[in-house]
């Protein structure tokens, strides 16, 4: 077996001689060519084919795999070793939605009745809830939840809650994460105290943004109900039962989750309440089986039939070996909208590292910059740059085959339409030849048609990989959140990273309790740096302190 560095090399060598540059070619060349370069999971289907590899390119980057042992670090996560390092931690969002209900041993105790007893706490709240049992402090049944949370507290959630609109049948969900307090106060002002319950969502209960809005939702209820509505009003979802007790919350309204779910990946369990409250406990949990129907597949699956395998390694092709910075996600849905915003997270504060392992700097590149909008809108904005741009960007689209409006068949089949007009436009291109002839049999004359046609023309070999499925439903949300989760772990094992702690977050958030005092009283500016002590002068003057 080579090592990693042998196998990289090899992968290096390869981009420069045999890999596919002509994917127009490479398609007439082989009629097979979508078979050897797509899978599928059920109804999921996963195609890089529109990507510069072939199958050399996937045997060298297996090869890589097989250096970086990608398959016995998949199962030590599953096992429940403590493969998070730098925190020695376990890493087992995979527990929370182990549907087989296998156990799952952390420091010799099986995690999974205390996975099932949460499950089964929230569905009895749920349930209240939503049922009107559950009431306000004056008798009034809940019609709005507001989740105050950020990051891995707020993301998933309130992607989830978008993406399953057409299965609400709950409160309606707000999501406060910005310590803007424009955001609470948008949020509060179209709703009534009596009817109004607030989720603290916090893994460790002492982020300032959520502690900060979690105390102004604290005074406007106080201020509208009293003091003794609080126990009523509030719930809240934490590693840190100690810290929730103090804020005065009873503990039958306190949803735990352990330190072995990184904050990006815990929407599988209590952080879910927001998406339970609003699709109910049945709905929740077609989302957990379709999100460990994609850990069954990741770990058992050869990996060429392996959807986050092949997105992983594909990943990694284009990032490491073809150097593109970024990446594009691009969900034709859109109740997918906060789908890119929420992989930014996964993807970029997981894989987003200088260090390996074992602390030496990274050899070359870690992970990309994610972003994206839903198509179509993109195609207005920013993807005049992804077909004539300077810059290689990979897309990867997401689009199902089904929408939920059946009166508006004709709306998802422009969608479809579109969605695969722009994976085939970025891989065909179009010649100057082609352009020059479009141009000619318009009408115009052959020298006008000579100067107009360069700017007609596609370069092409862009590459796109599309996911498609058949409708987004739970079970299809819950498999496309593990396959991205997996394929973040895949790239990350290639990188030589660990994708599970996130301490590029720290400077930021000590200088910020630091820079506080000196915002609110001028005092000390000037042990600053000159731009920070200029520029916090300058606020100080607009703000008239
Ligand atoms: O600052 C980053 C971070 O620690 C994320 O990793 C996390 O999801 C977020 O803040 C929120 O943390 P908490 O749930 O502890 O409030």
């Amino acid at each position: 077996m080579p090592t990693r560095e042998e196998a990289v090399a090899a992968l290096k060598r390869h981009a420069e001689t045999e890999a596919p540059k002509d994917l127009r070619a490479a398609f007439a060349a082989d009629p097979g060519r979508f078979a050897k370069h797509s899978a599928q999971l059920e109804d999921m289907l996963l195609d890089w084919s529109k990507c510069g590899v072939n199958e050399t390119t996937l045997d060298l980057l297996e090869r890589l795999a097989e250096a970086c042992d990608v398959a016995g670090r998949r199962e030590a996560m599953f096992r429940g070793e403590k493969i998070n390092t730098t925190e020695d931690r376990a890493v087992l969002h995979t527990a929370l939605r182990n549907r087989s209900n296998t156990p799952v041993i952390v420091d010799g105790e099986d995690v999974m009745p205390k996975v099932n007893a949460v499950l089964a706490a929230m569905a009895d709240f749920c349930h209240a809830i939503r049922g009107g049992t559950l009431t306000g402090a004056t008798g009034k049944p809940i019609t709005d939840v507001v989740n105050i949370g950020i990051g891995g507290s707020d993301l998933g959630p309130a992607m989830a809650v978008l993406a399953l609109a057409p299965y609400h049948d709950g409160p309606r969900c707000h999501f406060v994460s910005n310590v803007d307090g424009a955001h609470i106060a948008d949020t509060l002002a179209g709703l009534e105290a009596e009817t109004t319950l607030f989720i603290i969502a916090s893994k460790t209960f002492t982020t300032v943004e959520t502690m900060t809005n979690a105390q102004t939702a604290r005074a406007w209820l106080t201020e509208r109900l009293g003091e003794d509505a609080v126990g009523a009003h509030f719930c809240a979802v934490s590693t840190a039962l100690d810290k929730v007790d103090a804020f005065g919350i009873p503990e039958d309204r306190i949803f735990g989750f352990w330190d072995w779910v990184g904050g990006r990946y815990s929407l599988w369990g209590a952080i879910g309440l927001p998406i339970m409250l609003a699709v109910g406990p049945e709905d929740f949990g077609r989302l957990l089986e379709g999100a460990h129907a994609m850990d069954i597949h990741f770990r058992n699956a050869p990996a060429r039939q392996n959807l986050p395998m092949m997105l992983g390694l594909i990943g990694y092709w284009h990032r490491a070996i073809c150097g593109h910075p970024s990446r594009a996600v691009i969900p034709y849905d859109q109740r997918l909208v906060r789908l890119p915003a929420y992989l930014q997270q996964l993807d970029m504060e997981s894989n987003g590292k200088g260090v390996t392992l074992s602390g030496e700097a990274v050899a070359g590149v870690s992970g990309p910059i994610v972003w994206g909008e839903p198509g179509t809108n993109g195609q207005h904005a920013f993807f005049q740059l992804l077909h004539q741009g300077t810059d290689i960007v990979p897309v990867e689209f997401m689009v199902a085959a089904n929408g939920h409006e059946e009166k508006l068949r004709h709306h998802h089949e422009l969608l479809l339409a579109n969605c695969l007009a722009q994976s085939e436009a970025l891989m065909r291109g179009r010649t100057f030849e082609e352009a020059r002839n479009q141009l000619l049999a318009k009408g115009l004359g052959e020298t006008e048609a000579a100067e107009l046609a360069p700017h007609r023309v596609f370069s092409g070999n862009r590459p796109s990989i599309t996911l498609l499925y058949d409708r987004l439903d739970p079970h299809t949300l819950g498999r496309i959140i593990a396959l991205y989760e997996h394929r973040v772990f895949v790239e990350a094992q290639l990188f030589g990273i660990n994708a599970f702690d996130q301490w590029g977050v720290e400077l930021g958030k000590e200088l910020a309790t630091a820079l506080l005092p000196v915002v609110e009283t001028g005092e000390g500016a000037e042990r600053r740096d000159g731009s920070t002590a200029a520029l916090v002068n300058h606020a100080r003057r607009l703000a008239k302190r």
